[in-house]
């Protein structure tokens, strides 16, 4: 009996060896035959399949627990494939393409034909981009079709930033997770659609608010609250730890309202002592928010695995990608009420 149990470890263990790998010929067998594959970019880790399988593109809502209603992205190798998938391309498109592509910059196009409904929830366009990973590169290079891939979690969750990270919530759902290492931007990519020549940022993201502009001129942020058909994605509720977070420009403040509490801190740059104090994430010594952005998810992750019942987030400076980061932490201070 020992003995049994003993050798099926071994097997458990040997299979859970083979699922992070770097192994892009298994990740195109994978595809080709209509699996899906947790796969790196440099904004977070995606759940990746073929844009033309039915039953890729099921499985993909099916493992993340997505509604339906939500569309998917597009990952293109580069601009030629762009046509296979879009039309009418606005101008500005073509601009913001040329200056962030490939990288964090998703754009909202109307859609060709033969994109499936289930990536768009029905809708008549198509988020797309290339992603900036050299290993997200070289297996779109060797793929005869583009990737649809929302982040790898399950829906409302914290997004991956490292291979582990996908393995802890979906290890077993999945045949192969492409090990590219940790994402270099580690927030998701910014999402832009067009009205007419107006530019309008969906979902803040890795490239910045002021970096579109002087690209393209005054662009237009879409506020959550307003109920928008075009950005389905923006729910109030979304990238939540499980542990409660009190988001505060007043931590020293938050920290002595919850003396009773064992916390944990999440700072852009400062130390903050005291005995309940059980963890501390401090994003960037330097207050540098490009690297604190970076390491943002990861840091969250972390502080929900921790001995504690309270995380409090320090807002962030309200500019570039500090924008972004708050625009998370609020979302991952709406996870209830306790
Ligand atoms: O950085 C990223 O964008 C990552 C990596 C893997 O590329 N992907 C990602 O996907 O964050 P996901 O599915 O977690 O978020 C995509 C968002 C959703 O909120 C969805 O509503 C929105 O994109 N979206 C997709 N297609 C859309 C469309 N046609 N119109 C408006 N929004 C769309
Ligand atoms: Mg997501």
């Amino acid at each position: 009996m020992a003995k049994s149990l003993r050798s099926q470890c071994i097997v458990t263990i040997a299979i859970h060896k083979i699922m992070i790998s770097k192994d892009l010929f298994e990740a195109k067998k994978i595809l080709d035959a209509n699996g899906i594959i947790g796969f790196p970019t440099e904004t977070v880790y995606g759940l990746a399949g073929n844009i033309f399988s039915e039953a890729a593109l099921r499985n993909i809502f099916e493992v993340k627990k997505r509604p339906l209603y939500n569309p998917l992205i597009v990952h293109i190798k580069n601009k030629d494939q762009l046509e296979l998938i879009a039309k009418e391309i606005p101008k500005k498109a073509i601009k913001l393409a040329e200056e962030f592509w490939p990288g964090p910059l998703t754009l909202v196009l109307k859609k060709k034909e033969r994109v499936s409904d289930i990536i768009s929830a029905g809708k008549d366009t198509v988020a797309v981009r290339i992603p900036n990973h050299p290993m997200a590169l070289e297996l779109l290079a060797m793929l005869d079709y583009p990737l649809a891939a929302p982040s790898a979690n399950p829906f409302q969750s914290i997004s991956p930033t490292c291979a582990q990270h996908v393995d802890n919530y979906f290890g077993k759902k999945l045949p192969l997770i492409l090990d590219g290492g940790d994402c270099k931007r580690g927030l998701e990519s910014t999402i832009v659609g067009f009205d007419d020549d107006q530019v309008i940022v969906y979902r803040l993201g890795a490239v910045s608010v002021e970096s579109i502009e002087s690209v393209v001129g005054e662009i237009a942020v879409l506020n959550e609250n307003d109920e928008n058909p075009d950005a389905p994605g923006m729910l109030k509720k979304h990238y939540c730890p499980q542990k409660k977070l009190i988001l505060t420009n007043n931590i020293v403040e938050t920290i002595h309202e919850n003396l009773d509490k064992r916390i944990g801190i999440l700072t852009l740059d400062s130390q903050y002592e005291s005995n309940n104090i059980l963890h501390s994430e401090v994003l960037s010594k330097d207050g540098n928010l490009i690297t604190a952005a970076a390491i943002l998810y990861a840091a969250l992750h972390r502080l929900d695995e921790a001995p504690i019942d309270l995380i409090i987030a320090e807002q962030m400076p309200d500019i570039g990608i500090g924008r972004t980061m708050n625009d998370r932490l609020v979302k991952a201070a709406n996870n209830g009420i306790d």
